[in-house]
């Protein structure tokens, strides 16, 4: 259980909350590179944290992300040309360059042309730095002297013919969305019909390992052999998940504000390109992807019309709840918590462990954020962690090895 104090603590990341603010000292995907391929292609919307901005490259191939409404009169940027270096505004004509800064003045009248340029240069637009990484547009949005270099993670340093990425909305706040992908007893239940039939056994072992980028959670069944078969999943901060799927998988939980998260997915080889077979079904929508409604990042099966949801599949007792989709049967169900789920309300069970050690150091962060220590995972080199399988004999210390065994297997090297 969490007090509503907590609850408010960790879930609101608008501008000057506490989340908000430790969020912002992390590098935070905007959008998909493809989104503005093109030099002086159309600026697109985007919803971050709370805030409305338009997204450009300009003729040189930078991005600039700013504020959607005009520092003038407040008009959108969205309905601006994107021409010659920078993004005009289509009311009155005011240009702003990439950093945000107005760089050309054309609506003053002829008595004012003295005075030109000290206004056009005290005229400035709210802009974030920007970066790609992995076919994503990422930002940083917190001060600008604590800006850090962006982490070696690993999916975004592999060739693109290596990884597939699709992105859906989710109509709740990103917190239970994250919370869900650490949620290891669901895999018994939710995604039964759909799940390798070797998750569909309950774990009889957790271990959750706090480390110096978030923590680590492995799972662990008994088959019946020697040996307990380990997943470990790996969460970084503040919204990352790798995760021990064959392919290997990994989520971003992107606050599009309090209420809505952007899900990015991804699956990636490590060591060579993905499989044609594979990508047709992810490009499908397939598995943890989903089937959006074109031009959007709506998913076709959404809340408006419960996901689709099939209740002759399920009496059936092919698949336990009747939706299609890993993807869409936890959205489904994270949503069905309302828009920020009430955590006062909750009783947690001993299978709860990762979700209780997930909040005590999102909570610790915030406290540490709030003393002006720096934030967990601000060293680059801390990322380069993988997600894991193993078989360990039973018996066998498994939980002081953990770190150890997912920084080997990374393929990034060591630094
Ligand atoms: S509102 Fe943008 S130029 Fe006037
Ligand atoms: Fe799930």
């Amino acid at each position: 259980m969490v007090t509503r104090s907590d609850n408010e603590r960790l879930t609101k990341v608008g501008p000057g909350t506490p989340m908000g603010g430790l969020m912002r000292r992390y590098w935070i995907p905007a959008a998909f590179s493809d989104q503005v391929a093109k030099p002086d292609s159309p600026p697109v919307r985007v919803r971050l944290m709370g805030e409305d901005l338009v997204l450009f490259r300009d003729s040189q191939g930078r991005l600039g992300l700013f504020d959607e409404f005009c520092p003038h009169r407040t008009a959108s940027m969205f309905f601006g040309r994107n021409e010659q270096g920078g993004l005009r505004c289509v009311y009155h004509g005011l240009k702003f360059d990439v950093t945000g800064q107005c760089v050309d003045l054309p609506c003053l009248p002829p008595n004012f042309a003295g005075d030109a340029e000290r206004i056009r240069s005290e005229i400035k637009i709210n802009a974030y730095p920007c970066l790609e990484r992995g076919g994503v547009v990422w930002t940083y949005m917190g001060p600008r002297d604590m800006q850090p270099a962006f982490p070696d993670l690993e999916w975004t340093a592999l060739p693109a013919s290596h990884r597939h990425a699709s992105r859906h909305i989710q109509d709740c706040n990103w917190l239970q969305a994250l919370e869900g992908g650490f949620d290891a007893p669901h895999l018994t239940f939710l995604h039964v019909g759909d799940a390798e039939p070797s998750r569909s056994v309950v774990p009889s072992h957790y271990e959750v390992v706090a480390t110096d980028f978030g923590f680590a959670v492995a799972t662990g069944r008994d088959l019946g052999g020697p040996n307990i078969h380990w997943n470990i999943n790996v969460m970084l901060m503040p919204f990352h998940k790798i995760i021990s799927t064959v392919p290997p998988a990994a989520h971003v939980w992107v606050p599009i504000d309090d209420g809505q998260t952007m899900l990015y997915s991804v699956e990636f080889r490590r060591d060579r390109p993905l499989d044609k077979k594979d990508l047709a079904t992810m490009a499908e929508g397939h598995g943890i992807h989903t089937e959006n409604i074109p031009g959007t990042d709506v998913a076709v099966r959404n809340k408006s019309n419960d996901y689709l949801i099939d209740r002759d599949l399920q009496a059936s007792g092919k698949s336990y709840t009747g939706l299609k989709g890993f993807g869409i049967q936890d959205c489904a169900i994270q949503e069905s918590m309302g828009p920020v789920a009430n955590r006062t309300r909750e009783y947690l069970l001993p299978g709860d462990a990762a979700i209780v050690k997930l909040r005590r150091l999102l909570l610790r962060a915030l406290d540490d954020h709030a003393a002006g220590k720096p934030p967990p995972g601000m060293n680059p080199a801390s990322y380069r962690v993988t997600s894991s399988r193993w078989e360990v004999a039973k018996g066998t210390d498994f939980a002081a090895t953990i770190i150890d065994r997912l920084r080997a297997n990374s393929t990034l090297p060591a630094k």
